[in-house]
């Protein structure tokens, strides 16, 4: 346990897992426009580790926990208040015990699901929602194809995209079909096939895969139909070459579609997808996991109360 003015955190200091250290910091304080927050529970993304423009970097930007303090102007939020949230990039991250977070990238966590579950829904849930509504503009009926349906990503886009009406299919492992077709895709792809023999007339691809997958995508779209990588970036002579927009883009906090994903959470629509839980003080084991373990959905860090 830390002292009143220090707290655990953990630092990446590169890609390797070896780069993770255990550190005792001073517990940071929010400035003008920023919480403290406590935190109760942090997930990892695929590949964070390896954007080197953070190093070095509290890692884990997706956070669930209460607010310990108010830094200036910040009249929306009390001390006190379960809040969740995707911090954002160019700041520390949540594999800590405390983290100081902008109060506009916050919402009311969920009332009808703990810390470890609201942790999973920000930067997935909000990926998942400006990949379908904000990029694409999904429209009622329209077939959208998700690569990765079992993903940290995909698996709130395949729940997103059929409560707003759409067709969809998605591409996972065998393993994890039967999963994926309980989130409510109409037709789920094993990845070690030939997706596009099995599906055709797409109007939207989200495709959190990138490579060949991306590439091997453009043909199952309609004329006009529009491909969202978050992966990887379209080729926009290839984009072209189909008759279709390409679209990349990066997740960005937003408390707005926060409040959505929070309502929809309580009104039972949408199921947080949490594949592994970990101490904080096992946060290496948990990148490990994330990137060996075929995980579906997202690795939480359970951090205690200090
Ligand atoms: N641009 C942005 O703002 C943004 C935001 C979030 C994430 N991302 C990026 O998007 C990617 C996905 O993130 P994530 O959190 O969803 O990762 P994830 O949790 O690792 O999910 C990836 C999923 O794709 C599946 N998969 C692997 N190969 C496949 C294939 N060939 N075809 C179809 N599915 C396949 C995996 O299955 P297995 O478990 O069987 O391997 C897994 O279920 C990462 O590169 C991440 O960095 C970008």
């Amino acid at each position: 346990m830390s002292s009143t003015s220090t707290m655990h955190a953990v630092y990446a200091y590169g890609s390797d897992l070896t780069a993770l250290t255990d550190e005792t910091l001073p517990r940071p304080t929010p400035g003008p426009g920023e919480v403290l927050v406590a935190v109760r529970a942090a997930a990892i993304t695929a590949g964070e580790l390896a954007w080197p423009d953070t190093w070095p970097v509290i890692p884990a930007h997706d956070v669930s926990g209460v607010v310990a303090a108010l830094g200036p102007h910040v009249v929306d939020l009390r001390v006190g208040d379960e809040v969740y949230g995707l911090i954002g990039f160019d700041r520390n991250g949540a594999a800590a015990e405390y983290v100081t977070v902008l109060a506009t990238d916050l919402a009311i966590k969920p009332a009808t699901i703990d810390h470890v579950g609201a942790a999973s829904l920000p930067l997935g849930g909000l990926t998942a929602w400006q990949a379908l509504i904000d990029h694409a503009h999904l429209e009622k009926d329209q077939h959208v194809l998700i690569h990765g349906g079992a993903g940290g990503v995909g698996a709130y886009a395949v729940q997103l995209a059929v409560h707003h009406g759409a067709r969809v299919t998605a591409t996972a492992s065998a393993a994890d079909a039967e999963f994926v077709a309980g989130l409510g895709a109409g037709l789920v792809i094993d990845y070690t096939g030939r997706f596009e023999e099995q599906v055709t007339d797409v109007d939207i691809v989200i495709d959190t895969v990138g490579g060949d997958t991306m590439t091997r995508s453009w043909p199952v779209l309609r004329p006009g139909g529009v491909l969202i990588g978050v992966a990887d970036p379209p080729q926009e002579t290839a984009a072209a070459a189909h008759g279709a927009r390409g679209v990349y883009f990066v997740v960005e906090p937003n408390m707005h579609e926060l409040i959505e994903l929070a309502q929809l959470v309580d009104a039972a629509v949408l199921r947080p997808v949490v594949g592994r839980v970990f101490p904080l003080a096992d946060t290496a084991a948990a990148f490990k996991a994330q990137r060996d373990s075929h995980i579906r959905g997202k690795v939480v860090l359970e951090v205690a109360a200090a």
